[in-house]
């Protein structure tokens, strides 16, 4: 019998099982490819793909049919279930918006002190006004109120005016030596004007005043209740509301070491605390106030 020339017969062919090639090992067809001695065996397309297939395909037609789908022009299919994340997302937010409200009114309209007694309010409120400082105050005050070079430490019993929340709401709107007009005023005068040995004879003093061992009644004693206890206080302490700070405790703004004092006492001091009335709303100014108040109550033992 001649050798059959089959043109669908595959080259090289077993003539006893027809045109099919068979991989020994597996038993199954190959399809006749090899590539360096490794034959591609001819199995059946899996069944699982072929319905994952069909399935998305089902999936996507009624989703197109239900679900905002297809743009044409400025606009898109909306889909027979109209749902629209945008108005989701608008609605939530409004939603978001409208519980913030309920409590932001009553800061900007009730007043402080008894803003400040509703321990439940200001529960609610903290994450907001802790979000505010973050964003307008600790550049200058620190994160936390720890303050730093030039700002005053807010976390602490100790005010340059006063802890009295309508007075802090003030100082917020306002401003310390700001621009605004109704500004708070609170300048260290500079005593270039006294001998230098006088004003080292104070720095001392002064340096003295923080651990409790200043002698009163020596020389640079009486210097400082002549030309500094009108601000300071007779011993040192503040807390007379003229924007002076108190010299017998930690906190410093500028620093309590003697080259510090000395330049302090040489050029004077004049820290400026920004207005915030139109950058914040009283709402926030009030909140923000509070929360102050609060960060000084927390670091008290
Ligand atoms: C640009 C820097 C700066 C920013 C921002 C700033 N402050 Fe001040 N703040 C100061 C300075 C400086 C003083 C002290 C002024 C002085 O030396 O008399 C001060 C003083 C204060 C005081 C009085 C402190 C006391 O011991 O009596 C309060 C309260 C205060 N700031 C709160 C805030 C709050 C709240 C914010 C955010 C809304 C804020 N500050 C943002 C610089 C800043
Ligand atoms: C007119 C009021 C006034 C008088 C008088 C005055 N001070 Fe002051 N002093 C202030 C004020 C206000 C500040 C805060 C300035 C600021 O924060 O920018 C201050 C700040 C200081 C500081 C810086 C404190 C710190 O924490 O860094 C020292 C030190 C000081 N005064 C010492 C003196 C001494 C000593 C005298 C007397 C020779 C004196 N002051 C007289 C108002 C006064």
């Amino acid at each position: 019998m001649p050798e059959t020339t089959d043109p669908k017969q595959l080259p090289g062919a077993d003539p006893h099982t027809g045109n099919r090639l068979i991989d020994p090992v597996s038993g199954y067809d190959t399809t006749g490819h090899d590539w360096g001695g490794i034959t591609e065996l001819n199995t059946a397309f899996p069944k699982i793909v072929i319905w994952a297939l069909v399935l998305s395909f089902g999936y996507s037609v009624i989703a197109w049919i239900l679900l905002p789908a297809w743009p044409y022009g400025g606009d898109y299919t909306r889909g027979l279930l109209k749902r629209d994340q945008q108005v989701q997302a608008a609605e939530g937010f409004r939603d978001l918006e409208a519980g913030r409200q309920d409590w932001m009114t009553r800061f900007a309209s009730e007043d402080p002190a008894e803003l400040q007694a509703d321990a439940a309010l200001m529960q609610t409120a903290l994450p907001a006004a802790r979000r505010l400082f973050d964003d307008n105050c600790a550049a200058c005050h620190g994160a936390g109120g720890t303050g730093g070079p030039g700002f005053p430490v807010l976390a602490d019993e100790t005010w340059l005016w006063s802890s009295a929340p309508e007075t802090l709401v003030e100082i917020l709107r306002y401003g310390i030596n700001s621009d605004h007009p109704d500004t708070f005023y609170g300048e260290m005068p500079a005593f270039d004007w006294m001998e230098r040995s006088e004003r080292a004879a104070l720095s001392t003093f002064v340096v003295a005043l923080q651990d409790g061992s200043a002698d009163f009644d020596s020389d640079a004693g009486a210097l400082f209740t002549e030309n500094c206890a009108s601000c300071h206080g007779d011993d040192g302490a503040g807390g007379l509301e003229v924007g002076a700070p108190a010299l017998t405790d930690a906190a410093v703004i500028y620093g309590q070491d003697h080259a510090t004092v000395m330049e302090t006492l040489r050029h004077g001091r004049a820290g400026v605390m920004p207005s915030w009335e139109g950058r914040l709303s009283d709402a926030e100014i009030t909140l923000l106030a509070l929360y102050v108040a609060q960060l000084s109550e927390a670091a008290q033992p």
